[in-house]
């Protein structure tokens, strides 16, 4: 297939490897490191884990496919990509998307913020010599700041319209393609070293031997819930992605490299971040603050620990912000495309009213610590419940629905084979996508509600 033959009006990547690099960017990131270890924590561990590793393969590796050939086939934006194939009730698929991307990047930069105080912290050199006890009051007092919180809410937010301004090859890809691997070594380094400490048989018990007594129907919602969100899936992401990658890219082996780095990240945060839990005597699960409140503590006892600190956050801060623009990438790629805005005034004003949005989330944990929302969650934690458990599946639930049984089979089969030749495992992905992956979906949630 012609390579040019796309002649782009819009942004393309100018490389492959900037296409994967920008896609694994977009998918490791804050749910790796931050929210999968503390979830594993607060549903006791292996059966959790294991489930959530069925779910990348069952339902995030088909769909992240079909959002992939949605979006290159289309060479739009969610709304417009469902419009232009079918229209209709269909565009309410890429609405929703829309709209999550809105919410999710709201609370999103607020917990990045946090990450962006702790690499302050460890410029200062704060970690060293701390006592144990001390390392988890530090992220006690920063939640007691409505202050701090909201400023570096807004130092991460102005970072990630910056690099969106910067347009496709410009800003997202190159940000990508550095830190990434520098990413991977550090927690390579982290989880080596958790499993030769005292606590590392525990936590390695702890994370793959299965107690499927623990995974009641909540405890499924949300790992699948958070295979969408880690793999940036359901709302369009992934999509829009794939919207300016060339024709010659291979669409499934670009998302299963993806999938694969993304799910080796997590379980490498996990196998650094519960040695330290089980070697301390600390409780599992201990909720949002559990990467907070751990690493530092490791930080501020090993040689050269300053050092590390600071690569460590500088890393999680870079994997938040690959994220979060490909998160503003969504909202900014409709305004653009549907409204024909131009990128720069979507970017600053789109960027500007979800930095709005996240205010509540900033301040839910002193000033609004009292107003309860789902189940006695904070206004952040509910947020996050609702896009992450409700909205992404119901939107991955979709899209597999209609890549699987509306879209015809000549059109989405020629979009793979267009970077991926003769691709054999076309029935499997396609029975995956038909069948498998909307039914697990749908059971799950089923089962959530209390009707199955
Ligand atoms: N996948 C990102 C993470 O794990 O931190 C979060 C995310 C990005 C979710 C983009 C959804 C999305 F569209």
């Amino acid at each position: 297939m012609d390579k040019h033959h796309y002649k782009p009006k819009r942004g393309l990547w100018t490389s492959r490897l900037g296409f994967i690099m920008a896609s694994a960017g977009s998918a490791v990131g804050l749910g790796n490191i931050w929210k999968f270890p503390y979830i594993t924590g607060m549903h006791g561990g292996g059966a959790f884990v294991l489930f959530f590793i069925f779910c990348i393969v069952a339902v995030g590796v088909p769909i992240m496919i079909a959002e992939m050939v949605i979006g290159r086939h289309t060479r739009k934006d969610p709304v417009g990509a469902f419009r232009k194939l079918r229209g209709g009730p269909w565009t309410l698929v890429g609405w929703l998307g829309v709209t999550a991307g809105f919410v999710i990047l709201s609370y999103y930069c607020v917990v990045a913020g946090w990450a962006v105080d702790y690499l302050w912290l460890a410029v200062k050199g704060t970690f060293s010599g701390k006592h144990i006890q001390e390392v988890p009051e530090l992220f006690t007092s920063l939640l007691a700041s409505d202050l701090s919180q909201l400023f570096w809410q807004a130092v991460f937010m102005a970072a990630t319209v910056w690099i969106v301004l910067g347009g496709v090859s410009n800003g997202l890809e190159r940000a990508n393609k550095l830190m990434m691997p520098v990413l991977f070594l550090i927690l390579i380094v982290l989880a080596v070293r958790g499993l030769f400490s005292p606590g590392g048989p525990k936590a390695l018990a702890f994370l793959f031997t299965p107690d499927w007594q623990k995974l009641d129907a909540t405890a499924m919602l949300e790992a699948m819930g958070h295979a969408f969100f880690s793999l940036s899936l359901g709302m369009g992401a992934m999509l829009t992605y794939g919207s300016y990658a060339d024709e010659g890219t291979n669409i499934p082996n670009v998302a299963l490299t993806v999938s694969i780095m993304d799910t080796c990240v997590a379980l490498l945060a996990g196998i650094a971040i519960f040695p330290i839990v089980f070697t301390y005597g600390m409780a599992p699960a201990a909720g949002p603050g559990l990467v907070f409140k751990t690493l530092p503590i490791i930080f501020s006892q090993m040689p050269g620990g300053t050092l590390i600190a600071i690569m460590f956050f500088l890393l999680l801060v870079f994997a938040a912000l690959t994220s979060s623009i490909s998160l503003l990438e969504v909202v900014v790629a409709y305004y653009c495309d549907e409204k024909k805005w131009q990128r720069r005034n979507a970017t600053v004003v789109m960027g500007f009213l979800i930095f709005l949005l996240g205010v509540p989330s900033a301040l839910s944990n002193h000033l609004l610590a009292d107003v309860h929302f789902i189940g006695g969650r904070n206004f952040l934690d509910s947020i996050d419940l609702l896009a992450t458990n409700y909205i992404l599946p119901l939107g991955g639930l979709l899209i597999a629905i209609f890549t699987g049984w509306v879209m015809t089979t000549r059109l989405a089969r020629g979009e793979i084979e267009k970077g991926a030749v003769n691709f054999h495992y076309y029935p499997v992905w396609h029975f995956l996508i038909k069948y498998v992956s909307p039914v697990l979906v749908a059971i799950v949630f089923l089962s959530r509600s209390g009707l199955f």
